[in-house]
């Protein structure tokens, strides 16, 4: 018997638009003789519905206004348990943060990627560095700044963000994705501006020493014996990987492999792997590193538990350069998730 799975899309994080094009992708190359899919689709206030009309107008968002196909069933669909398997492709907050892996655990419903505790811990960057620190996992030095102890003394603050990490700094809301809420400071001017615009979307922020780094992706795939694809690198267009490095400006390239030694490949491999596991996570994860341009020494910079993924995106594109082709690939996910979900 087929499978029924359902495929979320849209969600309540800045990063809607790129979930609905990661959906819709996923939806045009899944293997329709294993699956049937049941697309729903959540709005930016969260409210869910299933969709039926077409793959394009879930990609250009005309889905919200097509009431013909629409049924404001999106939630019930889950809970009435109607689906065997959730393939959550949503990025970021209410998505990628353990809030949706919670609702199926509740409903004993498998869900693609990471548990709850994996994703929230991945989700927020500052959470991330105090696990990792406890594994021995290098990363770039850091403060954490909370909204609340900022409006009482910014000045101390910043004079303790200067003293220990100095300039370029990278300001980045604990929960940020995609890059947005992220600036790069020169001087202090510049980190107060992005410390204040850094709170405007979490009350906590990361301030992150600036590694002068190649950027080194890998992609992740399992669940208790891991493997790793060849690790990839984007070499951004603009000063650092941000929003409009990362959808619109075509400047912006992905190499496969990094270019990098083998030797130096495998290492990173086995890094990610060694963080995978101490993260607990499942399915998936895009591991991203920063590799420092003189010495290769490799920092953690952040993991990804539901990567971007139209046909296109890293994650995908890494295993298909191992090999393992993009509707392979959304196969084992959902047979990872139902794998672990029996145990
Ligand atoms: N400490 C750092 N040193 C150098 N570049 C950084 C650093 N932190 C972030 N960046 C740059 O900012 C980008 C976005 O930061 P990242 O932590 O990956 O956030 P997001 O979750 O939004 O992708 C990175 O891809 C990289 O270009
Ligand atoms: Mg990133």
């Amino acid at each position: 018997m087929k499978k029924k799975v359902a495929i979320l899309f849209g969600g309540q994080s800045t990063e809607h638009e790129v979930s609905r094009v990661s959906a819709a992708s996923v939806l045009k190359n899944i293997d329709l003789s294993k699956f049937d899919v049941y697309p729903i689709g959540i709005t930016k206030d969260g409210k869910w519905f299933q969709y039926t009309g077409s793959i394009d107008k879930i990609e250009n968002g005309e889905w919200e206004e097509d009431q013909s196909y629409k049924v404001a069933n999106g939630q019930e669909f889950l809970f009435d348990r109607r689906a065997d398997v959730v393939f959550p492709v949503l990025h970021g907050l209410y998505g990628e943060d353990g809030t949706i892996q919670g609702l199926c655990k509740l409903q004993n419903l498998p869900c693609v990627g990471p548990g709850v505790m994996s994703s929230a811990v991945c989700m927020d960057k500052v959470y991330t560095k105090y696990v990792l620190e406890n594994f021995g996992v290098k990363q770039a030095q850091y403060v954490v700044v909370n909204a609340h102890e900022y409006l009482k003394n910014k000045e101390e603050i910043i004079n303790s963000i200067e003293d220990k990490l100095g300039y370029s700094v990278f300001i980045k809301p604990a929960n940020s994705g995609s890059s947005v809420g992220i600036s790069k400071a020169h001087n202090r001017e510049e980190l107060e501006k992005g410390l204040e615009f850094g709170l405007k979307f979490d009350r906590k922020v990361l301030v992150e020493e600036t590694i002068n780094a190649r950027e080194v992706e890998v992609a992740v795939l399992g669940n208790d014996e891991p493997i790793a694809a060849t690790p990839g690198e984007v070499i951004p267009a603009n000063e650092f990987y941000d929003y409009e490095a990362k959808y619109s400006n075509a400047e912006s390239k992905l190499l496969i492999p990094a270019a990098l030694s083998e030797e130096k490949l495998e290492k990173i491999k086995e890094e990610a792997i060694k963080i995978y596991k101490n993260l607990d996570c499942a399915g998936m994860s895009r591991v991203d590193f920063l590799v420092e341009k003189e010495t290769e020494e490799i920092y953690l910079n952040e993991i990804n538990t539901l990567p971007g993924f139209t046909q296109i995106s890293m994650y995908p594109k890494m295993w298909q350069a191992s090999g393992k082709s993009y509707t392979d690939l959304i196969t084992e996910l959902i047979e990872l998730a139902v794998e672990r979900n029996n145990r």
